[in-house]
C-alpha cells in the first residue's frame, strides 16, 4: 500500500488514466476485429479478438486495484478511439495505441515504486509484459510482414488460419 495519502491518491489517478486506455484499446481491437471479420480475414480477427479480451482483463486488475485501495473507478471513456480504414492504417494505430500505454505504464511504474506501492507496481508490470512481449510485437511483425512480402500477399495469409 502506497505511505501518504498523496501518493494514494497519485496512483489511483495513474489507475484510472491506465484504466480509460485499456477501455479505449480493447474497444478499438472489438471495431477493429469485427471489421477484419466483415472483410474475411479470418486470421486477423481471431487475433484481435485475443487483444481485445487481453485488454478486458488488464482494465479488470486496474478496477479492482482502484476499489481496493478505496478509489472509485472512472468510466466515462476519455481516450479517443482511432478507427483506420485499410489494414496496415488499423494496425499502425493499433500500435500507436499500444506505445502509447507503454509510455504511461512506465511512468506509473516508476512512481508506484518511488511510492512503495509495489503491489500496483507488479499490475502495471504484468500489464507492459503483455502490450510489449504481446501486443506490440504482434503488430510490429504484421506491419514487417506487409513491407516485405507486399499487401495483396500479406492479406491472402490472413484469410485462413
Ligand atoms: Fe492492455
Ligand atoms: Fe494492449
Amino acid at each position: 500500500m502506497p505511505g501518504s495519502q498523496k501518493d494514494k491518491q497519485a496512483i489511483i489517478d495513474f489507475l484510472n488514466q491506465i484504466l480509460a486506455m485499456e477501455l479505449a484499446a480493447r474497444d478499438q481491437f472489438f471495431i477493429h476485429a469485427m471489421m477484419y471479420q466483415d472483410w474475411g480475414y479470418t486470421r486477423l480477427y481471431d487475433r484481435v479478438i485475443h487483444e481485445m479480451n487481453d485488454e478486458e482483463t488488464h482494465a479488470r486488475l486496474v478496477m479492482e486495484r482502484i476499489l481496493f485501495l478505496g478509489g472509485k473507478p472512472e468510466l466515462r471513456q476519455t481516450a479517443a478511439l482511432r478507427v483506420g480504414t485499410t489494414v496496415p492504417d488499423m494496425m499502425k494505430n493499433d500500435l500507436a495505441l499500444e506505445y502509447e500505454v507503454a509510455d504511461h505504464l512506465r511512468k506509473a511504474i516508476t512512481y508506484c515504486e518511488t511510492a512503495q506501492d509495489f503491489t500496483t507496481s507488479h499490475i502495471f508490470t504484468r500489464l507492459l509484459k503483455d502490450t510489449e512481449e504481446d501486443h506490440t510485437f504482434w503488430l510490429e511483425q504484421q506491419l514487417g510482414h506487409i513491407e516485405r512480402l507486399g499487401l495483396q500477399t500479406y492479406l491472402m495469409t490472413s484469410l485462413h488460419h
